[in-house]
């Protein structure tokens, strides 16, 4: 897998690759690993669907309504107040992990109604799949992808194509896609705010560690950082962020707002 995708399965806990494997040698009828091995190395096709099951791209618009509503009413507006005091107003977002794309259009989108002129709005979205951030560009999901859009926002952005709903290209341009693997030290771009949600529950907490670090390091004092409901600051990145929103995993940089506090 490293060879031939770049792909290091040994960064990842041991649990979670393991039944996922097992889940691909089921799906080929295989009773174990050895046949499903010789399997690999002959056909192309079954690496990639080994790749596409072990890092699983499930994703939703607006996944955890609740934290893009914080992120709405309250988070977005002071970051933006921030920017808007610079000499050349700019809101950098990234999504890490962002499979097909559905967390990036949705902050997309609110930014769309939030923007205010004057203010330039970079959304970058990256993840370690090629065929999913195909998919991201394509911008064409199923219904069940849009189940917390709210109606007026699919009627104005999104055009019904058969079984499928595609969204306008005024919003798909707003979002540049890129393949980076999280734990590859070169592939951090600058951001203002970082979404990074159910993607570190598959690593390490060494990798995890680093990983924060890095964000912390990234990040400029009016930042934010969001990880996934079932993800929590561990180790020494306690010592970086504070929770600003603790339900919403929404974190601000200890540097910025309390030095002295630990959390
Ligand atoms: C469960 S999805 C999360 C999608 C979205 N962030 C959300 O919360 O709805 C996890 C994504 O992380 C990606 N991923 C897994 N390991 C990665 C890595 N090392 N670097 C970048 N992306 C990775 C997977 O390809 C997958 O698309």
């Amino acid at each position: 897998m490293l060879e031939k995708r770049g792909f290091d399965l040994s960064m990842y806990k041991d649990q979670c690759i393991k039944r996922r494997i097992a889940s691909r040698v089921r799906a080929r009828g295989f009773q174990n690993a050895a046949p499903y091995l010789k399997l690999l190395a002959t056909e192309e096709s079954e690496l990639d669907a080994l790749l596409a099951a072990i890092s699983i791209h499930v994703s939703q618009f607006f996944r955890n309504p609740e934290v893009f509503a914080q992120l709405e009413k309250r988070v977005l507006p002071e970051m933006i107040r921030a920017a808007m005091r610079r000499k050349d107003p700019q809101l950098k977002v990234w999504s890490v992990g962002c499979a097909s794309g559905e967390e990036p259009y949705s902050l997309a989108l609110l930014l769309h109604e939030l923007k205010p002129r004057g203010l330039k709005v970079s959304i970058v979205g990256t993840d370690i799949s090629l065929p999913i951030l195909q998919q991201a560009r394509e911008a064409r999901f199923a219904e069940m992808r849009l189940n917390q859009v709210p109606r007026r926002v699919r009627e104005e952005y999104f055009v019904q194509e058969g079984q499928h709903y595609r969204l306008m290209e005024k919003i798909r341009g707003m979002v540049d896609f890129y393949p980076s693997n999280i734990l590859d030290e070169e592939s951090f771009p600058a951001a203002d705010l970082i979404l990074c949600r159910n993607v570190l529950i598959y690593l390490s907490r060494d990798d995890q560690d680093r990983i924060l670090k890095r964000f912390a390091e990234l990040l400029p004092d009016w930042g934010r950082l969001v990880l996934g409901s079932a993800e929590n600051l561990l180790g020494a990145a306690r010592g970086l962020f504070v929770t600003e929103l603790p339900a919403e995993r929404i974190y601000q940089l200890r540097r910025a707002v309390a030095p002295g506090l630990i959390n």
